[in-house]
């Protein structure tokens, strides 16, 4: 055979190699190999070179780098139209992407849940400022002038007379001035303390207040919707008691304890009472008229007993390790 033989000859063995042109990937991949791979036959004839007779080097050289070009074409050629034609393209046999969506944080979980079991009950929900004056925060809860809540170590004072609000209370007091009772809301929000962070506190956390103004409201209407809370928050043989307490706005007052089986112990996870007539006085509505409760509790604090949560720092740091498990 002559070069130019030799040449066709390949060729044609191409032809009837590609055709039908092979499907897999890994078939696409053994024909190129065989052609155009550092050991396939272009290669190889490539290095018989010098043993071709050196005036038909030249041409030799054109014919083969004309085939070479050929072959690499019927290649690029099938992958542009396959690329047309997207049904061939889906190797169903590929894993998947796998797409990242997000989800809610803990804290944003817990006070959905809070939120439903209230609006649930009839409770709408409403907000209210982070910065407030003193007589929101304080002296319309009935707070003596001289009490220890008031001081530097506890709150952030922006001016003398205006604070970032230290409880979702505020809120109460602000309702009652602007709306006529009947009152029933919850309102979560932001709050803030000057306490050295810790394991168990932050500068800044989250509070659900929850107010209750009618005609006749009696404590045991009380007791009974933070009892209807608590066994839709953490289950209905969940133990709790009210055990008596103080707080300038409310009389008489309780803090709700629940039980916990694995720690032995009752751990406090709100502050309630009825709302006590000096403050009703604060906003001028009528005590003799119109009574109610009133109640506030820490959404870390729930949202940490019930998914047994050791460290409120964890709710802040946003570490992924931490908020995948949720
Ligand atoms: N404001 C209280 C606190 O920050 C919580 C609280 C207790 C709110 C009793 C209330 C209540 O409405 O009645 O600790």
């Amino acid at each position: 055979m002559n070069h130019k033989e030799v040449i066709e000859s390949v060729r044609k063995q191409f032809q009837t190699d590609s055709d039908p042109f092979p499907k897999t990937n890994d078939e696409i991949e053994a024909l190129r190999n065989k052609y155009l791979g550092r050991k396939g036959i272009i290669a190889d004839l490539f290095a018989k070179m010098n043993d071709i007779e050196a005036g038909s080097r030249p041409e030799f050289g054109k014919e083969l780098n004309l085939l070479k070009n050929d072959i690499s074409n019927s290649f690029s050629n099938y992958v542009t139209t396959t690329k047309n034609n997207p049904i061939q393209e889906i190797d169903h046999s590929l894993p998947g992407w796998i797409y990242n969506t997000g989800h809610l944080h803990p804290l944003q979980i817990t006070l959905n849940e809070i939120k439903t079991i209230f609006t649930n009950l009839g409770f709408s929900v409403a907000y209210g400022p982070e910065i407030d004056d003193d007589f929101h925060n304080f002296s319309a809860l009935n707070f003596p002038p001289e009490h220890p809540a008031r001081d530097m170590q506890d709150t952030f004072f922006i001016e003398n007379d205006i604070v970032m609000r230290t409880h979702t209370s505020n809120v109460q007091v602000h309702l009652m001035e602007e709306q006529e009772p009947p009152l029933r809301y919850i309102v979560p929000g932001r709050v803030f303390r000057n306490e050295s962070i810790s394991f168990k506190s932050y500068c800044l956390f989250h509070q659900i207040e929850g107010l209750y103004v009618d005609k006749n409201v009696s404590f045991a209407e009380h007791k009974g919707v933070l009892e209807y809370f608590v066994r839709q928050m953490f289950g209905v043989n969940t133990k709790m008691r009210f055990r008596p307490s103080f707080f300038p706005f409310t009389e008489p007052s309780a803090e709700v304890d629940i039980w916990s089986e694995k720690r032995g112990q009752w751990l406090e996870i709100m502050g309630s009472g009825m709302v006590d007539p000096e403050v009703f006085r604060s906003v001028k509505i009528d005590s003799e008229v119109w009574n109610g409760y009133a109640f506030g509790m820490g959404v870390e604090r729930i949202c940490m007993l019930k998914y047994d949560i050791d460290d409120i720092r964890l709710l802040y740091q946003g570490d992924l390790r931490f908020l995948e498990q949720f």
